[in-house]
């Protein structure tokens, strides 16, 4: 271990097979990021459910905490108290760490007309600009200015108005529409992101008194009100998570029940996994999925929902690398996401990225290795690839998963995968 983990923590996998059990996922990552950030619009206790125990929760958390926020998670409830008095700023280490901080942007232009967040670098995700979550902020009467890496914006009134988003930003999307919630009028967001989370969060500004309509729709509107309360919400479950275990499953082969599961979520995904030979049917509370001994290939694209999510990718590519046959997948939402293609190589898979395109050619079986995770997804991705492979894959750099994962590998030892966290030295 000792040269490949330098202290940190190692994901080791053996070749496993079928599975067969049930796991539950936890709450969606990329919808309580936002609705911890959304707290900061009005003073009080907030109460959240359903909200995993991941290292990017803290780490928001701990943002909230150098604005003057308390936070404390039991279990799955976490509860956040908002003061009346706060700084609104997003520093340096905690952005440079979490690019999802910038969401904290729109909340606090909100409340305090005023915010000063570190300006994001970039990522394994390659360059991820905030041009569009700046301009709209722009149409709404916020000035900013950018000294010594952070911007700072400011604004007497936010002042609701029509944006036209140039592609459908999540992240912009959340920033305007928790602006537009106390801006002065009404506030139309269109080409706005679709995705679950953000119906999540419009349900819970909704549950704070806020006036949003047509959230996981193109068009949000948004009548400013005067006055929010704190609120109390449920977060949606991780449907990234859940594909986890789905691809682990078409990797190992087995039959597996997947509580809390969301399929009216993953339509798109169901339908590719489906296409490639799994069966997967919905429950009273999740879905149940069988797969065969070896998928057959598909081809798959990249879109905003509700296409295909960016998120899934890697752990699609890891799926084709061991089905019958050939699969080109297309990248169309970010520039750079082909860094984990190197390491599944590195495990026999056969693959030619280049661009936006990447060529899955099948191979039978994968060849167990050392490898190294770049980031969340892409470090589930090698993990269950390890699934399928012969031998033993030492997965380093393991805490990029625990960003995003309560108990990836408790949950796949669960469904009797051969997997364990083994200490960095
Ligand atoms: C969010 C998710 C991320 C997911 C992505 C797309 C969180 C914490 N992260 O990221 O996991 O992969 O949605 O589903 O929720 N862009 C611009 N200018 C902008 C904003 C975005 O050019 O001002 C571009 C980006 O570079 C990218 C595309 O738009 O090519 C989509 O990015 P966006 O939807 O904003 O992703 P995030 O919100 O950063």
């Amino acid at each position: 271990m000792d040269s490949l983990s330098d202290g940190e923590p190692v994901i080791r996998v053996q070749q496993s097979g079928p599975l067969n059990g049930t796991v539950r996922v936890a709450g969606a990552k990329n919808s309580v990021l936002k609705i911890m950030a959304a707290s900061l619009l009005w003073p009080g206790r907030y109460t959240l459910r359903n909200v995993p125990r991941i290292a990017d929760v803290r780490w928001m958390g701990e943002l909230l905490e150098r604005m003057g926020a308390t936070t404390t998670q039991e279990g799955d409830v976490l509860t956040i108290d908002v003061p009346e008095e706060m700084t609104p700023e997003a520093p340096y280490d905690l952005v440079e760490r979490m690019r999802a901080s910038i969401v904290v942007l729109g909340p606090l232009l909100a409340r305090f007309g005023e915010a000063r967040v570190s300006v994001p670098g970039g990522d394994d995700f390659g360059h991820r600009p905030i041009d569009m979550h700046l301009r709209g902020l722009e149409e709404m009467g916020v000035s900013f200015t950018t000294s010594h890496g952070y911007i700072e914006g400011r604004v007497e009134r936010l002042l609701g108005t029509k944006v036209l988003l140039e592609f459908p930003s999540v992240g912009a999307t959340e920033n305007l529409l928790m602006a537009a919630v106390t801006a002065k009028g009404t506030t139309v967001i269109d080409n706005a992101a679709r995705e679950p989370e953000i119906a999540d969060l419009a349900d819970f500004l909704n549950a704070m008194g806020a006036e949003v309509q047509g959230a996981g729709t193109s068009t949000i509107t948004v009548h400013g009100v005067e006055r929010l309360h704190p609120a109390e919400h449920t977060v949606i479950s991780d449907r990234i998570e859940a594909a986890t275990y789905l691809v682990g499953l078409g990797l190992a082969g087995g039959e597996a029940t997947i509580d809390g599961a969301r399929p009216d979520h993953m339509e798109m995904l169901v339908e590719k996994l489906t296409d490639m030979g799994m069966r997967i049917t919905a429950t009273a509370d999740g879905l149940w999925a069988a797969a065969p001994a070896r998928l057959r290939s598909v081809d798959l694209s990249t879109l905003p929902y509700p296409g295909l999510a960016t998120d899934y990718k890697p752990l699609l590519v890891a799926l084709l690398t061991t089905a019958d046959g050939v699969g080109i997948v297309t990248e169309n939402v970010f520039a750079g996401r082909f860094r984990y293609v190197d390491e599944l190589v590195r495990m026999g898979a056969d693959i030619r990225a280049e661009g936006h395109h990447a060529v899955v050619r099948g191979v039978e079986v994968l060849s167990g290795a050392p490898v190294r995770a770049p980031d969340i997804r892409a470090g589930a991705a090698l993990v269950v690839a390890g699934l399928a492979a012969e031998g033993e894959t030492l997965v380093s750099a393991a805490h990029h998963v625990d960003r995003g994962y309560q108990d990836l590998v408790g949950n796949l030892a669960r469904l009797g995968a051969r997997v364990e966290l083994v200490a960095g030295t």
